[in-house]
């Protein structure tokens, strides 16, 4: 009967004081398993004499049922600490998942150096809408329809007969349209074209647009105002060079090459790269938007935005700058 006690207090002092489910699941084990010490009392009842086993019975089951409660009471977690968890184990210590802060895009910056450059001229920032009508991006710009020249500014149509801008010179005619000179703005934005995508070509690219007009404007003023604007992008050894070319908007047109080094098979060589279309803004273009004939003139220029984001951060594939890498873009 002594032992009954002893084994049933040492029983629910264990299972009280034990730390987690593995240690109360040896304890039942010890106590309740099929060897296990309570039970083993249990198998002793049939041993006892008659005249005392009513007795004893009843203080082993007594025992049994006690333990039996401390275990699950236990084991329902009153007041127990928890146990292990069945799932993957959350570690509070390790640092957490950082999300990235995020990084200006290069086209973005190229876009701000170029408006703060252009700003120390002078020159506001215009834009207009990349959903035009046909009479910004062509016929206003000296583009008549059926002339070969459309074929160079091709682009996306709508099923209303709008269009995607495909190019920025849209907006000198907006501009235009609304005020009188003098005027000097620049305006950088989104332009389309069906080209075929490689390295060098997208249908979604980027220019800035750019344009002076008042009265005496000369070829001289423009060549000044670009030359100053490349040095102040690239670099004061920078040189620029003019070559003929053609535009409907401007006569006489230019095409503007920067004077860049580069090393090719261990040897330093220097080269002309093209950078943007210029020219004197046609006649007939300021007949379009209505200024008196003969009051004004003006230049106008075109820069490839995403051609010197590429040179400026040595970008070699125009992909990259829309494919939203992360780590492409955390580079700039
Ligand atoms: N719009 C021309 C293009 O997309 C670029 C250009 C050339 C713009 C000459 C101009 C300009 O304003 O004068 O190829």
């Amino acid at each position: 009967m002594e032992q009954i006690t002893q084994v049933q207090e040492q029983a629910i002092a264990a299972i009280e004081a034990a730390a987690d489910s593995e240690e109360l699941e040896d304890l039942r084990i010890k106590y309740l398993g099929k060897k296990g010490e309570i039970t083993a009392l249990v198998k002793g009842i049939r041993d006892v004499p008659p005249d005392q086993r009513g007795e004893f019975g009843k203080k082993v089951n007594e025992a049994k049922q006690a333990v039996t409660s401390a275990l699950k009471q236990k084991q329902s977690g009153a007041g127990a600490a928890p146990g292990k968890p069945k799932g993957p184990m959350l570690d509070v210590t390790l640092p957490g998942r950082k999300r990235r802060l995020g990084r200006r895009h290069p086209i973005s910056r190229t876009t701000e150096e170029i408006k703060r450059v252009f700003g120390g001229l002078g020159f506001e920032i215009a834009s207009g809408p990349e959903v035009e009508t046909e009479h910004y991006n062509f016929d206003a710009l000296n583009i008549p329809k059926d002339h070969p020249a459309r074929d160079g500014f091709d682009t996306f149509y709508l099923n209303d007969g709008r269009l995607l801008r495909s190019q920025t010179s849209t907006v000198q005619i907006r501009v235009m349209e609304k005020r009188q000179p003098p005027l000097r703005i620049i305006a950088p934005g989104r332009v389309y074209r069906p080209d075929i995508v490689d390295a060098t070509h997208h249908y979604m690219f980027h220019q800035v647009e750019g344009l002076v007009v008042d009265e005496n404007v000369t070829f001289a003023d423009m060549k000044y105002v670009l030359e100053i604007a490349i040095r102040a992008l690239f670099g004061q050894e920078r040189k620029m060079r003019l070559l003929p070319s053609f535009f409907p908007f401007t006569e006489p047109s230019a095409e503007v090459f920067m004077s860049y080094d580069y090393v090719k098979e261990g040897k330093q060589e220097s080269g002309w790269l093209e950078i943007a279309g210029c020219g004197m803004v046609d006649p007939n273009v300021f007949e379009a938007v209505g200024y008196p004939p003969g009051k004004y003139t003006g230049f106008a220029f075109g820069f490839g935005l995403d051609r010197i984001a590429m040179l400026q951060y040595d970008i070699k594939d125009i992909r990259l700058l829309t494919e939203n890498h992360q780590d492409f873009l955390h580079q700039f």
